[in-house]
């Protein structure tokens, strides 16, 4: 049994109560419920208590000497940040293509001369389990480093049943062995494959009839996604893809409106997503309708900058009453980051936000994107005891001071596993 957990009076520590049953949205992303001189009690991976010091301190009175304790004076106690879109496994890089665009070759192009998502994939068939759990493994403990505690990961590398399963496997493995909580998303429509070049309504038939029922029989995902793109899917055919989804269970979620406005938010207000990703060219229309039905945002400023494109309008979708979470969407070819924080900051310098619905967009609305806000992203009794202490003394701070790594320790379930900006768990280990 581990000891009790005892983080005692942050310069600020940011709750986020009340917000468990349903996304933040509107005026409400401002409100974090802030307390000064703040203090938590953790036990049994749980939250047991949170308030003023002299308060947290008074209810545990007998037992203040059997807990480790952390003084968190003069530094930021968060929720762990919730990471809702990653493709983080996966192997291979794809520096070249990078140096392709700084250059002048446009994403989509390098991607139709098969390249991009093709490169990738190529890559990771060829991986064994063991190379893909170990590269994958090194990215998740940068993950944990940025402060991060619980991210969804896609499968869409594979690309062919063998290896969808082979890369939904390794994010089960890494979430078995590794701090960080992985929940995961099939991607089969992330791209249509070269050997159904010429023929992708037969690979839209393979998703549908071959690979969404193996995935759901094995419980391998939660969710079901698809790049909903010009060249890659049309909303036909991912609507298609996505009611096959909910048909075996998985939620829909979707890559939307990125390169160009496609439908893409529409569709998925009219399925009823969980969450509408990138949304950089989404319609007023397609705006409206995920505030209209509670669709949340996901918003991925890391890959507008990282593809040096206008973001999406954050501000503008706050404003219209859609939820807003933020994710760095880390993948190999867009958005090759792990850093939650940085793309706080994006969020503020990029699209609009304030640091109060940064903070929110990567905690409690994160969390929901992923069906997960009854449990984390909120410092509340009963929720996980997932925390992250930044070294500034207010969250304001945090967006001020930007491009630096702040995370200074890092609590999952209860247990220290970042100290001092270092790794300190004991129970991540190598593939062997
Ligand atoms: O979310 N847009 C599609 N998929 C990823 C990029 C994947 C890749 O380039 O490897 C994204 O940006
Ligand atoms: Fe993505």
């Amino acid at each position: 049994m581990n000891k009790p957990v005892f983080i005692r009076n942050a310069g600020q520590l940011v709750t986020l109560k009340g917000s468990s049953d349903a996304p933040l949205t509107g005026k409400q992303m401002e409100q974090l419920h802030v307390i000064e001189n703040g203090s938590v009690w953790l036990e049994d991976g749980v939250i047991q208590f949170v308030g003023k010091d002299e308060v947290v301190a008074e209810a545990f009175n007998d037992r203040l000497s059997e807990a480790e304790t952390i003084d968190a004076s003069g530094k930021l106690i968060t929720p762990g940040l919730v990471d809702p879109h990653t493709h983080v496994v996966y192997c291979g890089s794809r520096e070249n293509e990078f140096n392709m665009r700084l250059h002048g070759a446009t994403y989509m192009e390098i991607m139709n001369s098969g390249g991009g998502i093709h490169a990738t994939t190529s890559a990771t068939r060829e991986a064994s389990h063991k190379t893909l759990f170990n590269e994958s493994k090194k990215r998740l403990d940068q993950f944990l480093l940025h402060g991060v505690t619980t991210i969804e990961a896609k499968s869409g590398y594979g690309l062919s049943l063998e290896h969808e399963i082979k890369q939904l496997e390794v994010a089960k493995t890494l979430h078995e062995n590794h701090p960080i909580d992985i929940v995961r998303t099939f991607m089969g429509a992330h791209a249509v494959p070269s050997e159904y070049k010429e023929n992708p309504e037969e690979f839209v038939n393979h998703i549908i009839n071959e690979m969404i029922p193996e995935v759901a029989r094995r419980k391998l995902a939660e969710f079901n996604d698809v790049f909903c793109e010009r060249g890659v899917f049309t909303p036909e055919q991912s609507k298609l893809i996505l009611k096959a989804g909910l048909e075996h269970g998985l939620l829909p979620k979707i890559h939307a409106d990125e390169i160009e406005p496609y439908g893409g938010a529409e569709l998925a207000a009219s399925i009823g997503a969980i969450s509408a990703d990138h949304l950089l060219k989404a319609s007023d229309k397609g705006i409206a309708a995920l505030a209209e039905k509670g669709v949340i945002a996901v918003l991925l400023p890391g890959t507008a900058f990282f593809l040096m494109e206008e973001s999406a309008n954050g501000r503008k979708m706050i404003n219209a009453g859609v939820p807003v979470a933020l994710s760095t969407d880390c993948n190999p070819g867009s958005s090759p980051t792990v850093a939650m924080p940085l793309i706080m900051n994006l969020g503020c310098m990029k699209m609009g936000m304030t640091p109060a619905e940064v903070l929110t967009a990567a905690t409690i609305n994160a969390a929901h994107a992923i069906n997960k806000g009854k449990v984390i992203g909120s410092i509340e009794t009963g929720k996980k005891a997932d925390i992250t202490i930044f070294d500034v003394p207010n969250y304001v701070s945090l967006q001020y001071r930007y491009g630096i790594n702040h995370v200074h320790t890092v609590l999952k379930n209860g247990e220290v596993v970042v100290k001092g900006g270092r790794l300190v768990c004991s129970n991540t280990r190598i593939h062997s």
